[in-house]
């Protein structure tokens, strides 16, 4: 939901703003812009609707030199994407401009004063509100631009993470935070903004983490100054980042998608490094052996997340019930939020997210948090909201996920929640030593399955280009394999913009069945599990409906092959390890159907990988 990006040093700010803003483009891809302070301190803002790339295209010919410079890729929230919405905004006297990613809330309220005090308003966004309040309060109250910036934010209800450049003032750099991210890089004689690390990456890799509701000056010639908007010193220490430039490159693919797709035996690997070990076959995860007591009093675990990391959420469920026997719920964060649950101090909250900034989850968390549950969260990004936000927790390190589309993230999710379930169900004795073993010992050889399964790539995407006519599909599943089919839907219909749905298949016959045509793709879940027999069945009434049978099916699979148009035969597993399998042709599935239709498969039309508002 928009990336920021700024710089103050001595080098040229265009070349490192946009090159930053393209790692970004990630959160958003609506509009594009940046500020400059140029040699003689005049600030220049060039702004437009579109990519990355228009932008440049814009900006060739003009005025882009300057060593201070902010710049914004936007997710449109208030105001429809344009030119006159896009960041930076300009204050009413054209001396600040301003770039933001969060929600103001109370703009209207701001809006209003500030019309009364005769500013006029050039866009419709909650954002042009900040840029004129603060250059408003600076000028009433003759105040520099990090205290005006400072008091201004004490009158704002919302979610911001701001850059703010002064015509004139050469060395200053003002940022701020509040429930959207925002990370100081500190070079040598430099200083760097970035929405999330991949931003600056290339310059520098020490970074300081600000806080909500704090304030940032950087000056050329001195160390950050921080303050709170309650005016209190704060000092950060600078931390490492770890990341590595070709974890953000495309490395030869089309589309990081496929990259991302094709990295999974290896994000897997580096997910369960120092956690599963191979030779005694079994795992250590210490975030659940050094709060095993709160796991063991336990009376209740809810799981909550959004979209893909809410579907490895529901498989969770499936493997904490079945191997631990503790009851779990799972819910969408945006209602567990908003509605009144009961919680209760035995609880245990547990989170799950591949960017850690996703606005509903975190105020999901705040609201556990009050009453009483210990927070366990799974998370990708180290450091990020929602790491910070729990009192323990797991990291997945699948590294970073660019694709707007959740590949990795959720395989990593996935195996973090089985280590998870493995590890407790030990602890508990809720499941048998020979159980235990087995298990570790089918997901210590799950990367060389999935490796195997990538190996169909191309047989999968002959099966896509017959599928392209298609406008529904239909994704059906059981057991472990029913979230699955709600992950297999959302990456079609999220990338290709074909519309789809995932039932549980044994659901079907109670509505869905209704859809089934001779033009109507299925694609069942099937591999020979518990309940194999009864999705048997399932299929034998799709046949009966003639729909279009796409099976995946483990290897040797004899009834549902005799019934299916096409199979996509996968390796055998445990049946708790299955969604590990069954999700990777599915991926690859619609990265091929999406791809072949031409779509834009890396930044899909009205999305973005970080949610950070509500
Ligand atoms: C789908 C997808 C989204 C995210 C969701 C939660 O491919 O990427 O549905 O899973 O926005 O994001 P995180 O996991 O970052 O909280």
């Amino acid at each position: 939901m928009c990336g920021i990006v700024g710089y103050i040093g001595h080098k040229e700010a265009f070349p490192i703003l946009i090159k930053g803003l393209k790692r970004l483009e990630y959160r958003g891809y609506d509009s594009a812009g940046v500020a400059l302070l140029n040699k003689d301190l005049d600030l220049n803002v060039y702004k437009t609707k579109g990519k990355v790339k228009q932008l440049e295209a814009y900006c060739k010919g003009k005025d882009i030199s300057g060593n201070i410079g902010i710049a914004h890729t936007r997710w449109a929230t208030h105001g429809e994407p344009n030119d006159r919405n896009a960041h930076p905004h300009y204050s009413q006297s054209e001396n600040l401009a301003l770039i933001h990613n969060g929600i103001i809330e109370n703009y209207l309220s701001i809006k209003k004063l500030l019309i009364n005090e005769g500013y006029s308003f050039k866009s419709d966004t909650d954002t042009e509100v900040l840029v004129h309040l603060i250059e408003y309060v600076k000028n009433r109250y003759k105040l520099d631009l990090f205290d005006a910036v400072k008091r201004s934010l004490n009158f704002v209800v919302g979610a911001y993470a701001i850059g703010v450049i002064e015509k004139g003032n050469s060395d200053t750099l003002v940022a701020a935070r509040k429930g959207s991210p925002l990370i100081l890089g500190v070079g040598e004689g430099e200083f760097f903004l970035g929405s999330d690390a991949t931003a600056i990456i290339e310059y520098t890799s020490n970074v300081i983490y600000l806080n909500d509701e704090e304030v940032a000056e950087l000056r050329l010639g001195s160390s950050p100054k921080i303050r709170t908007l309650k005016d209190q010193e704060v000092n950060h220490e600078i931390k490492k980042i770890e990341l590595a430039l070709e974890d953000i490159e495309k490395g030869g693919y089309p589309h990081f998608m496929l990259k991302e797709i094709h990295e999974q035996p290896k994000s897997l690997e580096m997910c369960m490094n120092g956690r599963l070990n191979r030779e005694l076959m079994e795992i250590k995860l210490s975030g659940i052996t050094d709060n095993i007591e709160r796991f063991r009093s336990a009376k209740r675990i809810l799981i909550t997340a959004c979209g893909t990391s809410w579907h490895a959420g529901l498989i969770g469920k499936y493997l904490i019930e079945e191997l631990c026997r503790i009851p779990v719920e799972v819910e969408v964060a945006s209602e567990l939020r908003y509605r009144y649950p009961v919680i209760e101090k035995d609880d245990i909250l547990i989170p799950i997210s591949q960017s850690g900034e996703t606005a509903d989850t975190l105020a999901a968390i705040e609201l556990a948090k009050e009453q009483g549950a210990f927070i366990y969260g799974i998370c990708n990004v180290v450091g990020s909201s929602i790491a910070r936000a729990t009192d323990s927790g797991t990291y997945t390190h699948a590294g970073p996920e660019i694709g707007v589309a959740s590949t990795k993230a959720f395989t990593t999710q996935v195996a973090v929640l089985t280590m998870m379930a493995l590890t407790l169900g030990k602890e508990l004795g809720t499941i048998s030593q020979e159980r235990y073993k087995k298990t570790v010992q089918e997901l210590s050889e799950i990367t060389h399955k999935i490796e195997k399964i990538l190996l169909l790539d191309k047989e999968i995407e002959k099966i896509s280009t017959v599928f392209t006519y298609a406008r529904n599909f239909m994704y059906l599943g059981r057991g472990y394999n029913y979230p699955v089919a709600l992950e297999g839907a959302l990456k079609l219909k999220e990338i290709s913009y074909i519309h789809a749905e995932g039932y549980p298949a044994a659901e079907m016959k109670h509505g869905p069945i209704a859809l089934i045509d001779d033009e109507m793709p299925i694609v069942v879940i099937s591999p020979k599990v518990r309940i194999y027999d009864k999705v048997v069945s399932n299929v034998q009434e799709i046949k009966a409906r003639k729909g279009k049978i796409i099976a995946i099916v483990n290897e040797g699979d004899v009834d549902v092959k005799k019934m299916a148009d096409f199979c996509i035969e996968i390796p055998s597993t445990d049946e708790c390890l299955t969604p590990l399998l069954t999700v990777i042709p599915l991926q690859i599935l619609s990265y091929y159907i999406a791809s072949i239709k031409g779509r834009d498969v890396d930044q899909p039309r009205n999305l973005a990988k970080s949610v950070t508002v509500e």
